[in-house]
């Protein structure tokens, strides 16, 4: 029974998962809470308040996810943490927490890849995947195409040269007068626009290579505005909105087909907070139906951070025999982590 705690950045997220020796662990009970009220007066995290909240969250958390699971600490036998990559302070509190609680239960610690959190969350959905598969991992920090062939087995296949998906939508809604966070605000606005209005920018989609541009974007859709003057109409708000969501879907998928033709592979899995997305969606289960491949997204309320992915992830490794419980009570936090490193 694995106790997980999740802090890397703007969400404190905890929750149990059991380990099932053949099968998929099991989600028992989570709780989650969302720093994006606090920091939307700010336009954006406050690192330093993100860590203060983490603080204030983590054990009345805990406690609701316990009650969620109808557990006890007792029932606990190792304790899990997301070590990195994330702000540094807010890892620090979480890893902090799940130190102390391990040390207090005389159980071992699990340090855990954000990411890994990401890339596994779609096997607690009632549509699990299974190995090996191509992954499409979209985050408000990375954009990778990697290899799958099992836990703890990850090959990079592509990732962006400057911005990640998730920041291309943030920056563009914030270009449009849009709130933090950008993605789900500014793909709201997208569903009454134009997807074709705007001509913008799809960066090395015709290069043979599977990485990234999103820079370039943010770019065209602030030139795309100025030259609308200073007072867009809403339709053209929209049109705006929908033609910047439609080239970073287009490149997203072009890249996801190119990498599955590359590998050969019948399966696909998306995952990270941009996950969420509609139009990403449609576009991916389009190309699937085409050619006959299986795409596998997390639920929707997994998409984003949240503590069940880094207690699901802890206890994959576990059942894989890759966990290295850790019993000396001290810790560190990795702020930039490689996954291909974990
Ligand atoms: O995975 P996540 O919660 O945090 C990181 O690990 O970065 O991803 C957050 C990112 C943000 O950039 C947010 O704008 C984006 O995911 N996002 C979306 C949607 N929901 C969240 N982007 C587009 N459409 C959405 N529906
Ligand atoms: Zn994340």
């Amino acid at each position: 029974m694995i106790l997980g705690f999740e802090s890397s950045c703007d969400e404190t997220g905890v929750a149990i998962v059991r380990c099932v020796p053949t099968g998929v662990p099991v989600l028992l009970g989570q709780a989650l809470y969302s720093q994006i009220r606090m920091h939307q007066a700010y336009g954006g995290v406050v690192p330093e308040l993100a860590s203060r909240d983490h603080v204030r969250r983590a054990i009345p958390l805990a406690r609701e996810a316990l009650q969620a699971a109808g557990l006890t600490l007792q029932d606990i036998d190792a304790v899990a943490y997301t070590q990195g990559p994330g702000l540094a302070g807010a890892l620090l509190v979480g890893a902090g927490v799940a130190t102390a609680l391990a040390a207090a239960l005389n159980k071992p610690t699990l340090a855990v890849h954000h990411l890994e959190g990401h890339l596994l969350s779609p096997f607690l959905s009632a549509d699990p995947p299974a190995f090996p598969f191509v992954a499409l991992l979209v985050s408000g920090g990375h954009t990778q195409l990697m290899r799958v062939d099992g836990v703890g087995h990850y090959t990079l296949l592509g990732e962006t040269i400057d911005d990640a998906a998730g920041e291309a939508f943030d920056k563009s809604a914030k270009l449009l007068g849009l709130g933090y966070p950008g993605g789900p605000a500014l793909s709201r606005l997208a569903e009454t626009g134009r997807a074709d209005a705007y001509e913008l920018p799809r960066p090395l989609l015709h290069q043979p290579n599977l990485d990234f541009s999103f820079a370039g974007l943010k770019t065209a859709v602030m030139t795309t505005l100025r030259k609308l003057g200073p007072a867009p109409t809403e339709v053209q708000r929209a049109d705006v909105a929908a033609s910047a969501q439609a080239a970073i879907v287009d490149v997203l998928a072009q890249k996801s087909i190119k990498a599955m033709k590359a590998t050969g592979l019948k399966r696909l899995v998306v995952a990270g907070g941009v996950s969420a997305n509609r139009a990403l969606r449609a576009a991916l289960d389009d190309a699937a139906a085409k050619r006959h491949w299986r795409v596998h997204y997390p639920e929707l309320s997994l998409c984003t951070d949240n503590g069940a992915m880094i207690a699901l992830a802890a206890a994959m490794r576990w059942q894989a025999g890759l966990a290295q419980p850790a019993t000396r009570y001290s810790f560190e936090v990795r702020p930039r982590w490689d996954l291909m490193a974990a």
